[in-house]
């Protein structure tokens, strides 16, 4: 793998395009001063408190920053509340009337919620979830698809003190239960179907089906998406299920926001590991709230009358930090859009930039090169110019993409923010100013100020320019996450171990010549499929789950439109007969698991998988055979004939589709 990486990236590091920001955009950016580099290098907590003063503390902090590393503390002391923060202080403001939410609908409805109307939408469900019996501290997960209401539950349960746990609406009934069950979550927000290209995403069925094995579950809030159409009624289980409308009708429209500590907990999101059980990423409120805000500020340089579209679903971290928390934190008109980017047709996106006037578009690589593939026509057929600045977030951005990306849709006028974070993180962590960096198509540049990354060789040496090695960040910044839930052994041996002292981000990096920062995937086992993270081993539990299999091996391999696809070598039980049926079967029971984003896209059949002597599966291998490049490394091999005999066979068969 590093191989052609390698490769990849010398023609990289050569990148001599440089597009400066112009003088106009200099002049009016938020970030226009390259000082504020240094001021952070030099007063990291000075930083950091003079940005936390723009949200609203019901009590100011005793310290900024308490590090006993990996144990952090930030704000400690002072005491907030993210929806006040989000909605009240705005609603209470010039901006009453301002719309807060701009929401699209894929079938074409859309809703605009004020700042007024979405205090009074947040209040009422925060009231409708305390008469449900949650309290401080609850959880609450939340299952939907890209509705007003997946915001305003997310901000309830941020105004009373509850905890959401947002599980992608794309997910398994499985996966559910389990996050439900990890997190213990007391109620269950979900709808009764979401739209996805025209048809509906059975979310409810699927939630009723977790909810056979989630005990902590006491209550379920069905929202009416698809019903009203007349479509998919769903059974309500009595004493359980409730509707969304029935409960808030009645609910009163005032409630005070709970002060929360600093350091108590906003929310829990599930991302994928190194190992095959998610993990609970923990995100604080004073923290998490500073951090999003004020790099929505700079990195997206917003301004009070834009139009601010993140296309990510909010089952993310994306979504979380920059549709709802950092844009709403800033008073922003943050746009929802429900649907996919080719329904009814392709120029989908576009129509909603021209309907709506866009300023700041910010997507993924995978949603461009899908794009580019789409062809130019589409976003030729829309009016682009209201774009200001783009983004891009989730993986590392081919320079033709970036190309395209400039040329077809910001007419070579709109900067281009490439923002490279985790979930961990939280907050965007490594990206340009739009104002102030000159980008190079591919780079992610540099860190954003205060943050500090190293490039480190197994030994734990800084790399120079031009090496490629693990990147870590060795200084504390306001959104880290604080522990894994209930695991927070597993975050000190993931995050802490491997550099004492360093966060270990699991991407591979390195700096050019200027000090550019140029981002090369991940280096374990988690993949990157269509910006979507998965880990090899959920792969792997999920095939071997089924009765046919008896082991099987999983890769991410190169993809041209979404990165990553996922690729799986599986021996068959004694007795199981090897078969196209049989590979589809696989597949769909995967997708059954673990939910159609981590179904395969190929399937092998080996009667074996090459591994060391200590019994480790080597996937590197397997990668160097599934792209067609000479093996790396087979010393370790326990058998090297397994590994000749298993890629005369690939080839022979040709792409295992
Ligand atoms: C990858 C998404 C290159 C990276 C916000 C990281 C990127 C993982 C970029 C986190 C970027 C994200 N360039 N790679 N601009 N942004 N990544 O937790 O491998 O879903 O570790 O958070 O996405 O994915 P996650």
């Amino acid at each position: 793998m590093m191989a052609v990486r390698q490769e990849k990236l010398e023609a990289l590091l050569n990148e001599t395009r440089l597009f400066a920001p112009s003088e106009k955009f200099r002049h009016g950016a938020n970030a226009g001063d390259p000082a504020i580099y240094q001021k952070a290098d030099a007063d990291l907590t000075g930083f950091w408190a003079e940005e936390a003063l723009r949200l609203d503390w019901f009590k100011r902090w005793d310290e900024v920053l308490e590090w006993n590393s990996p144990w952090v503390k930030w704000f400690n002391g002072g005491q907030l509340n993210a929806a006040y923060n989000c909605v009240d202080r705005h609603a209470a403001s010039l901006r009453r009337n301002k719309v807060a939410i701009i929401w699209e609908g894929e079938p074409g409805d859309a809703r605009l919620l004020t700042y007024g109307m979405l205090q009074r939408e947040v209040n009422r469900f925060a009231n409708a979830l305390k008469s449900l019996g949650v309290k401080k501290g609850d959880r609450v997960a939340i299952y939907l698809g890209m509705v007003p209401e997946l915001a305003i539950a997310m901000l309830a349960c941020a105004k009373i003190g509850a905890l959401h746990s947002v599980v992608f609406g794309g997910f398994s009934a499985e996966a559910l239960r389990d996050r439900i069950n990890d997190a213990q979550a007391k109620v269950l927000v979900t709808a009764d179907g979401a739209w996805r290209r025209g048809n509906v995403v059975p979310l409810k069925a699927n939630a009723d089906e977790a909810l056979k094995e989630t005990p902590s579950i006491e209550k379920v809030v069905v929202v009416n998406r698809v019903g009203r159409s007349g479509r998919a009624p769903v059974p309500m289980v009595a004493g359980r299920d409730v509707w969304w409308d029935g409960i808030i009708a009645d609910a009163p429209v005032e409630c005070a926001a709970e002060p929360m500590e600093a350091e108590d907990t906003l929310f829990i999101l599930y991302t994928s590991g190194t190992t095959g059980k998610p993990k609970g990423v923990v995100h604080t409120t004073g923290g998490y709230l500073v951090g999003t805000s004020t790099t929505h500020r700079y990195i997206f340089d917003l301004k009070e009358d834009d139009v601010y579209w993140c296309t990510a679903d909010i089952g993310w971290v994306t979504g979380h930090s920059y549709i709802v928390y950092g844009p709403l934190a800033n008073g922003a008109t943050t746009l929802m859009y429900e649907g996919t980017p080719d329904f009814p047709d392709r120029g989908r996106m576009w129509g909603i930039v021209e309907k709506y006037g866009v300023n700041v578009f910010y997507t993924a690589p995978t949603a461009i090169r899908s794009m580019m593939r789409w062809g130019t026509e589409w976003p030729a057929q829309h009016d682009l110019s209201s774009l200001r600045l783009l983004g891009t977030v989730g993986e590392p951005i081919n320079p033709e993409a970036w190309m395209w990306y400039h040329e077809n849709v910001g007419h070579t006028q709109c900067p281009i923010v490439d923002t490279w974070w985790q979930t961990e993180t939280g907050m965007i962590l490594i990206s340009p100013l739009p104002g102030l960096t000159a980008t190079k198509p591919g780079s992610a540049t540099r860190p954003f100020p205060g943050v500090q990354v190293d490039i480190l060789d197994e030994d734990g040496n800084s790399v120079g320019p031009g090496a490629g090695g693990n990147l870590v960040l060795t200084k504390p910044w306001p959104a880290m996450l604080r522990t894994i839930y209930g695991d927070p052994e597993r975050f000190v041996r993931q995050y802490w171990s491997r550099y004492p002292g360093k966060y270990l981000t699991g991407d591979g990096a390195k700096v050019d010549n200027d000090g550019y920062l140029w981002l090369m995937g991940r280096v374990d086992d988690v993949m990157n499929v269509a910006g979507h993270r998965i880990s090899t081993y959920e792969v792997e539990s999920a095939l071997v789950d089924h009765p046919s299999v008896a082991e099987a091996a999983v890769i991410g391999k190169t993809h041209d439109v979404k990165g990553q696809a996922i690729s799986a070598f599986v021996t068959l039980k004694e007795g199981a007969q090897m078969s196209e049926a049989l590979k589809e079967e696989l597949k769909q029971h995967v997708a059954k698991k673990i939910g159609a984003i981590a179904r395969p896209d190929d399937i092998f059949f080996t009667a074996e998988l090459p591994k060391t002597r200590s019994a480790k599966i080597m996937r590197r291998l397997l990668r160097d055979i599934a792209e067609g490049r000479a093996l790396g490394d087979t010393t370790t091999l326990a058998d090297p004939t397994v590994i000749a005999q298993l890629r005369d066979q690939y080839e022979s068969e040709g792409d295992a589709d």
